[in-house]
């Protein structure tokens, strides 16, 4: 067989082609290898989620596959711990109203910070100490780490939010100077003459539940705070393969886990016996009932991810309808 002569030599000569020819077999080969141990890597990963037994596999195999496949991985709630004596590490997903104050505090005193008494100051502070690392180093980091979040009842977190953020606006100026009726409350209160929401025209700085409902319902879950948003899209569930999911309502014990793999003594974080912030039932279910059957529902339906993939049910907030209240209730709306 005849060989081309290499273009960039006058006087070819078989030697120099063939090293040439084999360079760039060479290059090439490494290159597939490459792509086909990635691509491997990445599906092995993808079917060892869609088996796992934390969530449930039938529904959590189901429900991802709706999600859009290009859908990129939103980085920016992941934070990278590494103990620099064992090299243990984590990757934490910070969900807000979820354990997130609780641990901004455990890993900055990790990363020794010494004021962190404004509990204001410390969710800006964590980043200072725990910098964004680029989707490339993270994809990497994931590989060799525990992977964790913690995850809440959707209605529970979204009124915990409500409760912290826009209940009270003395506390909200207090806190944030007003950031949350500048920017959501003044939104959702409705004005008594007209029932219109967003006029301004109304005194009231306070929206009361069912006025942050119905702003829930009415706007674009991609436009939601992060204290609203749903889990799913903070944290990327069906493309981060998560170790670890820890549930709110067994914080104090279920967290043990990442910490005790990290070698983090957890005595000296002087939290050892918090048993999580879970609100009491009966308030829970005072605020729902002042809802609609058809409202929780609809609610129901923006974070029905949230509930199927972390496990958790609706029904016991449909359950407080059974009864003709609902009716009547909906008559008058
Ligand atoms: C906490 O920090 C915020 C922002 O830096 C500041 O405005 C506020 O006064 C601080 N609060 C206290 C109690 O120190
Ligand atoms: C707000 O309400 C006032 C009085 O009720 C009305 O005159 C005005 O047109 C309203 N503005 C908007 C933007 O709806
Ligand atoms: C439910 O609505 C009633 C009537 O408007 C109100 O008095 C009560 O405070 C509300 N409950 C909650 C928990 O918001
Ligand atoms: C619903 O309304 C009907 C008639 O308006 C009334 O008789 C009934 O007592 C109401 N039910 C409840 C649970 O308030």
């Amino acid at each position: 067989m005849k060989v081309p002569p290499c273009s960039y030599s006058s006087l070819p000569s078989w030697t120099h082609c063939k090293n040439a020819l084999i360079g760039f077999i060479a290059v090439v080969a490494v290159f597939i290898v490459v792509f086909i141990a990635y691509h491997g890597a990445s599906s092995a990963r993808l079917a060892r989620f869609y088996k796992s037994k934390r969530y449930d596999p039938s529904k959590t195999n189901k429900l991802c596959k709706q999600s859009p496949r290009q859908e990129a991985i939103n980085w920016n709630y992941f934070y990278y711990y590494e103990d620099v004596k064992t090299k243990k590490s984590l990757v934490w997903c910070k969900v807000p109203k979820a354990g997130s104050t609780t641990l901004t505090k455990m890993f900055l005193r990790l990363a020794g910070a010494k004021d962190i008494s404004n509990t204001t100051r410390i969710h800006k502070l964590l980043r200072n100490y725990y910098p964004r690392l680029s989707s490339k180093v993270m994809t990497h980091r994931i590989r060799d780490s525990k992977t964790f979040v913690v995850v809440r009842d959707p209605f529970e977190r979204i009124l915990s939010a409500y409760r912290d953020k826009l209940e009270s606006y003395e506390r909200d100026l207090e806190y944030r100077d007003g950031y949350y009726y500048d920017h959501y409350g003044r939104f959702m209160v409705k004005d008594e003459k007209t029932g219109m929401t967003g006029n301004f025209t109304t005194t009231r700085k306070e929206p009361t539940w069912p006025e942050f409902v119905q702003y829930l319902l009415k706007t674009s879950v991609a436009r939601y705070d992060e204290h609203w948003m749903p889990i799913t899209r903070l944290c990327s569930p069906c493309k981060v393969d998560y170790n670890i999911v820890i549930k709110m309502e067994n914080f104090a014990r279920e967290i043990r886990q990442p910490l005790n793999y990290a070698k983090i003594d957890v005595a000296s974080l002087g939290w050892a016996h918090k048993t999580g912030t879970s609100t009491n039932r009966k308030i829970i279910n005072g605020y729902f009932k002042n809802l609609t059957l058809t409202d929780v529902k609809k609610l129901y339906a923006k974070y029905k991810k949230d509930f199927q993939l972390f496990g958790y049910t609706p029904f016991k907030y449909f359950k407080l309808f059974n009864n003709n209240n609902e009716q009547n209730k909906t008559v008058t709306e």
